[in-house]
This record gives structure tokens, sequence and C-alpha cells, in this order.
């Protein structure tokens, strides 16, 4: 099945509770958290305070993105206000392997994420230990950035490289994902698909997500050949 999951950066913060409530509505089975420290990206957006109030009304998964430098710090905080699932960039830890460890102690589903110019190969040791790997399709640190072509490659390749070994990874795709190329990126492998302004922005949330999860349709729901 693919799956769809909004980034709340690219919401409208006075209305936050409404927007993710109609997310879920039209079936939006996560919510893409995007945690960006000043540091590890140019930009800062929000932290536990906000993940932790909206928790109460939302049954979506919640998919935390962090962006920020030395992340084992944190994680302890992050599942505690309510995370389902942890993705850290493989560039910003020092020891990957204890922060996957410690995602799993607490229960949480361990993603790791590369930067756009981060080898692929990169992530390869640890297709056994994750359940996601997120593939950046821009450059992290800001919404509404241009698709970069390059990904549709390295989903592919990754896509082979998890099959060929019977790794049970989803591949989840974030960064400039919208109408004109969400088919392209579901054909070439991507599972999850995150989109911020194409969620949040131009037409109504309802509108915006019924057009991705035709596509997902179109696709045959990632049935074929897939788990
Ligand atoms: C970028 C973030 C993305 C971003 C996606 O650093 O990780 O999740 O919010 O937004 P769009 O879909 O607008 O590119
Ligand atoms: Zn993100």
């Amino acid at each position: 099945m693919y799956i769809l999951a909004p980034s709340l950066l690219a919401a409208d913060f006075k209305i936050l509770g409404q927007q993710i409530e109609e997310t879920e509505r039209m079936g939006a089975e996560y919510l893409h958290i995007d945690v960006m420290d000043g540091t590890f990206v140019p930009s800062i957006s929000f932290g536990m305070p906000v993940i932790q109030s909206i928790r109460d009304i939302s049954g979506q998964f919640f998919d935390v993105h962090l962006m920020i430098t030395d992340p084992i710090r944190y994680i302890k905080e992050f599942a505690e206000c309510g995370a389902d699932g942890i993705t850290f960039h493989l560039e910003a830890a020092k020891d990957p392997d204890a922060v996957i460890s410690l995602i799993h102690e607490l229960g949480l589903k361990a993603g790791m994420s590369i930067r756009p110019g981060t080898p692929l190969e990169a992530v390869y040791p640890y297709l056994d230990r994750v359940e996601m790997v997120l593939i950046m399709s821009v450059e992290p640190g800001f919404g509404g950035q241009t698709f970069m072509p390059e990904a549709y490659g390295r989903i592919s390749r990754l896509r082979r490289q998890i099959d060929g070994n019977g790794y049970r990874v989803r591949i989840e795709v974030d960064g400039g994902i919208g109408k004109k190329n969400v088919q392209e990126v579901i054909a070439a492998g991507a599972d999850i698909c995150v989109a911020g302004s194409a969620v949040f922005k131009k037409r109504s949330i309802s509108e915006n997500i019924s057009y991705f999860m035709k596509a997902f349709e179109e696709q045959g729901n990632g049935e074929v050949g897939k788990k």
C-alpha cells in the first residue's frame, strides 16, 4: 500500500488541528513532522510541545523527521511526546547504530535519511536494522522546493537493493512531490510520499489529497510486486 505523509511544515498553524483532522479524514495514514534545529539545516521549525499537543487529535502515524545534529540526544523526548517513528540523518549521527537501537528500545520504528549528495550506498549497511529509508529529493531545510530528478535513480536503485536482498524496509521520499510527479515517484519504487505544499497550499486539502489517492490507486495501490 502506498502511503501519503502530509508534511506539517506547510500547514496553516493558526488552524493546525482542523487541518490535521482533514488530512486524516481524507486517508493520509501518516503525518510527517519536520524538526529542524538551525544547525544541521539553516531553519528552525518546531519541537516537542507542538507534537504533544496534536497527539490527542490524531490517530495518524507520527512520522518524525529529525533534521538535527547529534539526534541521539533527543530520541527519548520525541518518543515521549508521541512519535511513532523517528527518522534521523545518517550525516548527523556520530553512532548511527546506537541511534537505531535507542529508537527500537523505545518501541518505535526507525528510519534513516540521507541528503541528496550523500551516496546511496551509505545506507546499505543499515538495511537489515531500519524499518524505513527516507530519500531526500530536495536539500533538507525548507518546504516548497523543486524535486530533484536525480532522486528517481536513487529510489529505484534502493528498491532493487531492498527487494533483491529480501529486506523489509519501506522507502519514503520527501521534497517537491506533487501532482506533476507523484506517479513517477511511486513507479520508481517509493512506498511513502511526503508532501507539504501539494497538500496544504493552493486548493483545499481534500481536493489535493484526493489527487494523491487517485494516483496511488492507478498505480495498483502498491500491491503489484511489493509487500
Ligand atoms: C524539507 C522537509 C520536507 C518538506 C516537504 O526539509 O523535510 O518534509 O516539508 O515540503 P514540500 O512537499 O513542500 O517540498
Ligand atoms: Zn521531511
